[in-house]
């Protein structure tokens, strides 16, 4: 019998832990914008789509979804027949052909966690996106980690796996750690260390200036009011220049 690894128990917690994730509502909104934007037609790509719980609303909104994430363990838990899915670093993308849709949700970008990593996702997007093509990506902003950092310190039992999420907020870095520690079946302990930075609201805008691209709007997340500083998730909407 093939050996289960660590990370495989991670997917399987990590999953657990976004549960209570209304994908469908996060869809509906992503669909209410490609519609008014995109075509149907539109050849699309999600980056860091984890388990791909968003990707499964949208499969029919493109003609086709592409979907990748670096953690080979989370897209295998995805059973969806209809994705094509690239394990891929999503600042070093693989691929040759452009993308009319490209999208990546739930603070995924705020994984790249220093600003040259940050500036060649953008760098890589604008080399793979189509000449009319849009860019959706959300981000969270320091009130995100501040009203939720105390709840994301939690503890609980998952499939016989035990659990324990510390989450710690340092104004000073802006860096978002989240440690998760796994007891597995057979005793062990292990440990994954998630770092998310949260950059300054105004800093996407240059950084998305230096690779070529501009935000069209810049939405609170899930509406259509313009975002400030001191919202808690914000929608960019891009193109290329
Ligand atoms: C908070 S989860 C969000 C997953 C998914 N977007 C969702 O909404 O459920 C962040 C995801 O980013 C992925 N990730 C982190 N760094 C990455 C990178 N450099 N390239 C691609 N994926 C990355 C992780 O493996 C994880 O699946």
């Amino acid at each position: 019998m093939e050996e289960v690894k660590p990370y495989s128990y991670f997917a399987m917690i990590y999953s657990h832990l976004m549960r209570s994730v209304d994908y469908s509502f996060w869809a509906k909104y992503i669909k209410e914008i490609h519609d008014t934007l995109g075509d149907k037609n539109d050849i699309a790509l999600e980056l860091a789509a984890g388990n791909c719980s968003l990707a499964n609303h949208l499969t029919h909104q493109f003609k086709k979804l592409y979907v990748s994430d670096i953690s080979k363990e989370m897209l295998m838990t995805s059973t969806n027949k209809n994705l094509e899915k690239v394990c891929c670093d999503m600042s070093l993308l693989p691929f040759k052909n452009k993308f009319d849709f490209i999208y990546s949700a739930f603070d995924s970008v705020n994984y790249l966690n220093n600003e040259t990593r940050l500036s060649e996702y953008f760098a890589n997007i604008s080399n793979n996106l189509s000449e009319n093509g849009l860019l959706l990506f959300d981000v969270s902003l320091k009130n995100n980690s501040l009203k939720h950092v105390k709840s994301l310190n939690r503890k609980g039992i998952y499939n016989g796996i035990k659990y324990i999420q510390k989450s710690v907020f340092d104004e000073k870095t802006k860096i978002h750690s989240n440690f998760i520690k796994i007891k597995l079946k057979d005793g062990k302990v292990v440990e994954e260390v998630h770092q998310q930075k949260i950059y300054d609201f105004y800093y996407y805008f240059e950084v998305l200036e230096s690779n070529n691209l501009f935000a069209i709007e810049c939405f609170d997340s899930f509406t259509f009011n313009d975002a400030t500083e001191d919202s808690e998730r914000v929608q960019f909407i891009v193109k290329r220049k």
